[in-house]
């Protein structure tokens, strides 16, 4: 699984870093970056609740080893 943030539709509220901090992290642009590029299975759970918890829809996942 590897999470993607959109910075075109991030308006930084910061919920993903709330719901899912050793993924999503606030940067210094106010926009939230991926600082695990390869999380493991215990994380998958929090991505998808960013994931489905984002106002703008800027988090996407896709699945590692279909790419
Ligand atoms: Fe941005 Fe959505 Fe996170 S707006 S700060 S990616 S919850």
């Amino acid at each position: 699984m590897k999470p993607h943030v959109d910075e075109d539709l991030c308006i930084g509220c910061a919920l993903c870093e709330d719901l899912c901090p050793d993924v999503f992290q606030m940067g210094d642009d106010g926009l939230s970056h991926v600082i695990t590029q390869s999380p493991g299975p215990d994380l998958y759970d929090c991505i998808r609740d960013a994931e489905s918890s984002c106002p703008t829809e800027a988090i996407t996942v896709t699945s590692g080893e279909a790419e």
